[in-house]
């Protein structure tokens, strides 16, 4: 009995590694006007993606995930995770958004992510009482379902979770949370779920002016942190190993990481932009793929989704400009920087979207001929606060326009958003319509992306089969 057992955990292990293998990549769908699920999965399979980590369980995103090989992170949003501190609820969640998938040529979901960073400094704790009592139930009701060895539920959680007074050996969980984290990582130890943490050397380098450059890297050039025998020269060892730390204080140093989100922004910051994007993601994946690990955990395979794969114009700025340019894909779909998945350092473009189908080459502009400027700056601040002007800021890709060029900016990213409607380039008469291509340097005058098909033909579809119901009842009538 034992040691068939033990082959079975080997075989089981040997799967695990099989599945897990390669890189994963963060599908936000956070933009006004989007690229169709199918033309996106496309070009996941073209770069040999083969991990995706989703914030929800869209019926249309997981449509055109459906009958591929890529595994699936769905993701329960932090605003239903109250909803799932019942228990029927979290039943009827894996229902309806796990088990519905579950058939030969659905969809290969791996882990379900329970809430996102709920426990964010910056939420003030509203989520602090319902993570747990959810996860406990979507784990339960995985388990419940049939899916206890196969789908896992975690919750990404920011790296403010955990830190150090000095050292990474000296990691701890946050105080105010520590509690709550230590039976959150018994509980996914009991359930052989890992913890998932998202790790933003960027964000090192934009809370501190006084943050050393390099040491957001991968490739030395800074005064190492020395921690025993311990010498970290990157800020991702340094904090994945504070959480090693903080895991082994409460007796699960070994228990499994993955990180949910690491990335680079290329725009909305003087430090977000290509050069370092393409700088630091050459560092990271060359390490990822030689299962190098960190000073704690060496020679290990991390499993890693990177963020994020598109970026999403919608996002909130809160956090900074940047959050809109997150992406290793711009908003069409093309790439932005030579990378190698692979880890191999052979750095090329990556496959762009194929198929893309974009609104006419027009643009809008401000208008030369216009008289009364003294609504210039009110009608920017419209264009703005209803469309994408993140890359007009300092150190940002076009913060080098004037003021005419700011204004023709604004209202054409205004005017792109709203699908070229006429009415949306009036301006009070400071904007007019033109097939010039204005971009200028590194700034680009973008044309949108035409609205996918089937959003823009299924009300009509609706409206047409109605109008026939209403005709055919009519000339019954007669
Ligand atoms: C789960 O599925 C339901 C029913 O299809 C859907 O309304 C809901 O949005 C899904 N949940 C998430 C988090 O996407
Ligand atoms: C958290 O509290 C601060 C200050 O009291 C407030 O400005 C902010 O809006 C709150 N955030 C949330 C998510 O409630
Ligand atoms: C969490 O629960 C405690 C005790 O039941 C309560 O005092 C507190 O107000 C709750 N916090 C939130 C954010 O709901
Ligand atoms: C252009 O717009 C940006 C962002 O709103 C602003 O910081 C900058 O001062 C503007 N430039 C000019 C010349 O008006
Ligand atoms: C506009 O010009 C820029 C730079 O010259 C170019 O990169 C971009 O592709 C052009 N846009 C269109 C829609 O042709």
């Amino acid at each position: 009995m034992g040691s068939c057992k033990l082959v079975i955990c080997f075989l089981f292990f040997e799967m695990f590694w099989c599945w897990t293998e390669g890189l994963g990549v963060n599908w936000g769908t956070m933009a006004v006007r989007q690229l169709p699920p199918k033309t996106v999965v496309q070009m996941l399979q073209d770069n040999g993606i083969k991990k995706v980590k989703l914030f929800d369980a869209d019926f249309n995103t997981m449509s055109a995930l459906a009958g591929t090989d890529i595994e699936v992170m769905v993701a329960i949003p932090n605003d239903m995770l109250a909803i799932m501190t019942d228990y029927d609820a979290a039943k009827d969640w894996v229902k309806r958004n796990v088990t519905r998938y579950n058939w030969d040529g659905g969809v290969k979901i791996k882990y379900v992510a329970v809430g996102n960073e709920p426990f964010l400094s910056s939420y003030n704790g509203s989520f602090l009482n319902v993570t747990f009592p959810a996860l406990q139930n979507i784990q339960n009701a995985l388990i419940d379902a049939g899916f206890g060895d196969t789908i896992k539920a975690t919750v990404p959680l920011n790296a403010d979770v955990y830190n150090s007074p000095s050292v990474p050996s000296a990691g701890q969980f946050r105080t105010d949370i520590s509690e709550l984290m230590t039976q959150i990582v018994q509980f996914f130890n009991q359930n052989g779920a890992p913890f998932t943490v998202n790790i933003y050397p960027f964000l090192s380098l934009y809370a501190d002016v006084h943050f050393p450059v390099d040491f957001a890297f991968f490739d030395g050039g800074s005064t190492p942190i020395v921690d025993g025998q311990i010498q970290y020269t990157n800020v991702f060892d340094a904090n994945f190993d504070t959480l090693v730390s903080a895991l082994k204080a409460v007796g699960l140093g070994n228990l499994p990481i993955i990180v949910g989100e690491v990335g680079w922004p290329t725009d909305g910051d003087i430090n977000a932009k290509a050069s370092y994007a393409e700088r630091f993601y050459n560092g990271l994946l060359k390490r990822l793929a030689a299962n190098q690990g960190t000073p704690l955990r060496p020679n290990t395979n991390i499993e890693v989704y990177l963020f994020g794969l598109i970026d999403e114009d919608a996002k909130s700025i809160a956090p900074g400009a940047f959050e809109r340019h997150w992406g290793i894909f711009r908003y069409d779909g093309q790439p932005k920087f030579p990378m190698d998945l692979s880890g191999q350092g052979q750095n090329k473009l990556l496959v762009a979207a194929k198929n893309v189908q974009y609104l006419p080459q027009k643009w809008c502009v401000f208008n030369p001929n216009a008289k009364d400027l003294s609504k210039l700056g009110d009608n920017i601040n419209y264009a703005c606060t209803f469309s994408d002007c993140t890359s007009l800021g300092y150190g940002s890709t076009c913060s080098n326009l004037d003021t005419q060029g700011n204004a023709s900016y604004a209202f054409n990213m205004y005017f792109q958003v709203q699908g070229q409607k006429e009415l949306s380039c009036v301006f009070e008469g400071l904007a007019m319509i033109t097939t010039q291509n204005y971009s200028q340097g590194t700034c680009d005058f973008i044309i949108q992306l035409a609205s996918s098909p089937s959003l823009r033909t299924s009300p009509f579809v609706m409206f047409v089969l109605v109008l026939i119901v209403i005709l055919f009842f009519q000339s019954e009538q007669l």
